[in-house]
Parts: structure tokens; C-alpha cells; sequence
């Protein structure tokens, strides 16, 4: 898991502003609340007096009062006052970290590290959204016992489709129609079908029969480790574009947000069997995840076999060694032998600007 990426924490819907909901990525605890002017606020969830869950509080005058002896932190995670000590200022070092938000998509994402923000990689955005001929539908959300990159790597995997979604008719990919292109935080690649006379192409939709190739062409990228867009044109330019942001929540599980996009069967009344066919096939993939192993991807290439189509999946991984060279990447052994004993926060941005935390920062590899 990586510091330094924004990250799904909740939908809009989920969020009240009635009460604090606590969220749980990347091995630590989040709590998330709405201000009076509407704003969602991702803090750090554990409070920094003796632990008590800022979840469980209240919501009070913008801030979150901890339910155990009601100090209150407002949206920048300052806290704002301590009952016992009447009028006088809380201390310096009562802080909890706190995250940019960006809500969008009815999804709220936070940033969750400490880069500035001219440094940060970028969310990415829905290129659809408000296009003519488009239509966005969900987000529809679905957690899996899976870590995430075994998840991601999966979407990344052109050859698993003919054996996983035989329902589908996914073509077969030959190792040589997989091109990578990369970008500054991810890779792509496309593959096109246009000659491939055998597809059976029984995804049904409009103008489009089962031997018609011509336009047929499918594709996938990620930004950043926790992203994937998939990509299918069928033929007569019916296209469907989906996207994953996923919030790994341990090492175990994950929390995957599908927005998904297309140019036709548009209306409402198509979303349902549209949101339908996802979670079908996204169950077929879980049936395979669940069972892998070892649960996390290998730390070297040698302990699986590679071959020529499994080209997504290692540029992927390279990408990841890049993150983690530049210290992004949380130790997770060090998280598992502490887990219990000691609290840690993903470090925020202000994290760079003062010191006096009461939290460790989450362990980092190549950092200690
Ligand atoms: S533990 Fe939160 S106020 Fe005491
Ligand atoms: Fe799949």
C-alpha cells in the first residue's frame, strides 16, 4: 500500500451530516465527517488524548468530538478544546493529521500523504463526465477479499477473460496485440479486434450482431496503484468506459467504487442491468482473487513464471517499485508485527510544516 494517492473513502450518500463515519484504508483508521457548509472532512480517526475513536463521536459546531472525554477537532484537525481546561488553549501538540478532500462523482476521495500540493499525483477524472452522447452511472460500490494490487493486476490481465468470463465472449488476446504505452503515472494498452473474425461478441446492445468485429477493440490503464480504467468499443461506436478507484483497506480487503461510463443504451432505466452485469462479472473475478496465493503479490518476478502477455501486470509492478523507491510505500510487515500496540497515521501535509505529533507516522519502506 502507498502513501501519496488520493483514495476513495466514502460515497456522498454515505455521508450524513448527522454523524462521523469511520473509514479504514491502507491499514489505518479515518473518520469522516460533513461541516455546516457541506464540506467532507478526512481526519485521522484516533484521538490523540487516549485513543478513543473520533467516529464514534459526535459532529458539534464543525468540529468532531471525541466520545470518550468530548475534546473537539475541527476539519483541519486542530483541536479546538479540551472540557477540563475551560477557556485556555488547547496545547500545540493536540493535532490529529489532516487530508484534502475532493468530492466528486458522488464519491469523496481524500489525499492521503504529505506531498504539497503541487507535487501531488493527480486524482483522475472521469473524461466523460458532462460530454455530449455520455451518459456516468453509479458509483456502484463492492468490497473484496483481496489486496488491491492483486485486484488491479487482475483488471491489468487480457488473458484471464476466454477462461474467468466464458459469458462474455471476451476474445482471445494474442501476446503480440498488447501494446504498452506509458504515461506519468500509469500504463496503458489497447487491443484491437477489428480482424478477429471468431470473436463471438455477445455483449448485446444496439446495431451490434455476434460476427461483427469491425470497431471492436478493448483496453486498460491504471494511474497510480489504485486506479483502472477499462476501456470496450464495440463495433457501431457503442463504447463502455469503466472506472475503479479502489481503497485498499488492509492488506486482506479492498473497497472498489465503479464509475462507469457509455455512449448508448443511455437512460436511467438501463442502469440497473448495466450495474448488474459488472457485479456478475467483478464475481466471477472474486471467485479466482480469493483463492490466490500467496494473498499479496510476490515481492520478485521469479517467484511467478512471466510470459509475453503478462506485459500489463510487470510494467505495473515496475511502476510500483517506482513509488517505492521514492519512499511511498508503507511497510506493512512492520505495520503487522506492531498491529495493536501502536497507532500510526498516513502523514498529512501539514506534517511537513510542524512538528509535535503525538501519532507515528506510518512505517515506510527504505525509511527505516
Ligand atoms: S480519548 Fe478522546 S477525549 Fe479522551
Ligand atoms: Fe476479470
Amino acid at each position: 500500500m502507498y502513501i501519496n494517492f488520493w483514495y476513495p473513502i466514502c460515497t456522498s450518500e454515505e455521508l450524513d451530516q448527522q454523524n462521523p463515519r469511520r473509514a479504514e484504508l491502507l491499514g489505518v483508521r479515518l473518520v469522516v465527517f460533513r461541516d455546516s457548509g457541506g464540506n467532507a472532512r478526512v481526519l485521522s480517526d484516533t484521538c490523540i488524548h487516549r485513543g478513543g475513536s473520533l467516529a464514534k463521536g459526535k459532529i458539534i459546531d464543525d468540529c468532531v468530538q471525541c466520545p470518550y472525554h468530548g475534546w473537539e477537532f475541527d476539519g483541519d484537525g486542530q483541536c479546538t478544546k479540551i472540557p477540563p481546561l475551560g477557556d485556555k488553549n488547547p496545547p500545540a501538540r493536540a493535532k490529529v493529521d489532516s487530508y484534502p478532500v475532493d468530492e466528486k462523482y458522488g464519491v469523496v476521495f481524500a489525499f492521503l500523504g504529505d506531498l504539497p500540493e503541487a507535487e501531488r499525483p493527480p486524482l483522475y477524472e472521469v473524461a466523460e463526465l458532462g460530454k455530449e452522447g455520455w451518459q456516468i452511472s453509479g458509483p456502484v460500490v463492492l468490497e473484496v477479499p483481496t489486496y488491491f494490487e492483486r485486484s488491479i493486476e487482475n483488471g491489468l490481465d487480457p488473458l484471464h477473460n476466454e477462461f474467468v468470463h466464458p459469458g462474455q465472449g471476451a476474445p482471445r488476446v494474442e501476446s503480440d496485440q498488447i501494446e504498452m504505452q506509458d504515461a506519468k503515472w500509469g500504463s496503458r494498452f489497447v487491443s484491437d479486434f477489428s480482424n478477429y473474425t471468431q470473436a463471438e461478441n455477445r455483449l448485446k446492445v444496439a446495431d451490434t450482431s455476434d460476427t461483427d468485429t469491425e470497431g471492436l477493440r478493448a483496453g486498460t490503464w491504471y494511474h497510480g496503484p489504485n486506479t483502472m480504467v477499462t476501456e470496450i468499443h464495440l463495433p457501431g461506436n457503442n463504447s463502455f468506459i469503466q472506472h475503479a478507484y479502489e481503497a485498499p483497506i488492509s492488506d486482506t480487503r479492498t473497497r472498489i467504487y465503479l464509475l462507469s461510463a457509455r455512449n448508448n443504451t443511455l437512460g436511467a432505466e438501463n442502469d440497473q442491468w448495466i450495474h448488474d452485469t459488472y457485479l456478475k462479472i467483478a464475481a466471477e473475478d472474486v471467485e479466482i482473487l480469493e483463492n490466490l496465493w500467496p494473498l499479496r503479490t510476490p515481492d520478485t518476478l521469479n517467484k511467478e513464471l512471466m510470459t509475453p502477455g503478462d506485459a500489463p501486470v510487470v510494467r505495473y509492478r515496475e511502476y510500483l517499485k517506482d513509488w517505492e523507491n521514492r519512499g511511498w510505500r508503507i511497510d506493512q510487515k512492520t505495520m503487522q508485527q506492531e498491529y495493536g500496540d501502536t497507532a500510526y497515521a498516513i502523514p498529512c501535509p501539514a506534517r511537513r510544516q510542524s512538528g509535535n505529533w503525538v501519532l507515528d507516522s506510518v512505517p515506510l519502506v527504505g525509511s527505516g
